[in-house]
């Protein structure tokens, strides 16, 4: 008899039929985040679970899938939703998948700086709205990318992607980290500065961070107080690497600097809808690659 393996999410086929070759799969058949109590019935009894960034695998949820289970696969780089001790106990084998993503999160990355510079989702909206009649000099005007400096937090395998295409706009390059790159630095003439310089010099504030509590609120009002008016802040680690933007304003940030956000799902990331239907044009949703609509994102400065 074969293991039995479940997936909480329906993945893409190619990859289904690779783990069938093997393994009696079973696969959440509704495209939709498992509940807790689901998730904790679901696994009982198999050898592996294949896990997505919204499910929270900790002690409880290991003890419910039985001695027997041996690996949770994340189908994601960040771990956030693993508690790594708790499985670490009871033998149990965590893996991720570093470095598949890097292209699209970069690329996508770089889709929201420039959306969000050249002002495309407003200038989207005002086409489709029926308002505009025709070309004027003032019209979206926006801001540029060539030649500004892009801060880059987090310069790990997504951050460094994230320079190298930038290098083709000509940017300069900051970053901050745990550790210093000076062979990216040689090779790309990034700077390394700590997080107040970053702040305070970055066009361009790009988030590439694991989500850990050092990590938690990495960008709150005091840090949207320091960033120049009119920068633009993307997320594209976790979401609550930034604070709310309710949250930053009611902290006294008064000025409305432009964040673009990039959200991942985890369940904190959505929006309630009495929030969705008051925030600013900045604020809205984004079909994000693999996402469904209704992830937000933003221009000025905020994520999450
Ligand atoms: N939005 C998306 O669709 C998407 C896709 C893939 C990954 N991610 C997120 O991006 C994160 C980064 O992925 P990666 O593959 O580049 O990981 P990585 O491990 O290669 O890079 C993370 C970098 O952050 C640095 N870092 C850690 N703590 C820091 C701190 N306190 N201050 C500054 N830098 C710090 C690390 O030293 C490392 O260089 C993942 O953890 C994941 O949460 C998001």
């Amino acid at each position: 008899m074969k293991p039995s393996v479940y997936v909480t999410r329906a993945v893409p086929e190619e990859t289904l039929a690779a783990l069938r070759a093997q393994f009696d799969v079973e696969v959440n058949p509704d495209d939709r985040v498992l509940s807790r109590a689901e998730l904790m019935e679901k696994v009982k009894g198999r050898a592996a679970v294949v896990s997505l960034l919204t499910d929270t695998i900790d002690g409880a949820v290991l003890d419910a899938a039985g001695p027997q289970c041996r690996i949770v696969a994340n189908y994601a780089v960040g771990y956030n939703n693993f508690d790594v001790a708790a499985a670490t106990a009871r033998g149990v084998v965590l893996t991720n998948t570093p470095g598949v993503l890097d292209n699209a999160t970069a690329t996508h990355t770089i889709a929201l700086m420039l959306a969000a510079a050249r002002r495309i989702p407003e200038a989207d909206r005002y086409v489709r709205s029926g308002a505009w009649h025709g070309w004027a000099p003032l019209q979206f005007i926006g801001q540029d990318v060539d030649g500004k400096v892009l801060g880059v937090a987090g310069l790990g395998r997504i951050g460094r992607n994230v320079a190298r295409k930038a290098r083709a706009f000509d940017m300069q390059i900051i970053y901050t980290d745990a550790v210093r790159n000076e062979a990216f630095e040689a090779e790309t003439g990034a700077r390394f500065v700590d997080k107040a310089t970053l702040l305070a010099e970055s066009d361009f504030l790009t988030l590439h961070t694991p989500l850990m509590p050092e990590t938690h609120h990495y960008i709150g009002a005091a840090e949207l107080r320091a960033m120049k008016p009119n920068a633009v802040l993307v997320n594209a680690s976790r979401g609550p690497v930034v604070m709310r933007p309710r949250w930053s304003r009611r902290c006294g940030t008064t000025r409305s600097p432009r964040p673009a956000w990039m959200c991942t799902r985890t369940s904190r990331n959505w929006l309630p809808a009495w929030q969705r239907s008051r925030t600013p044009w900045w604020c809205r949703t984004s079909p994000r690659r693999r996402g469904r609509p209704g992830l937000p994102w933003a221009r000025l400065l905020h994520a999450t």
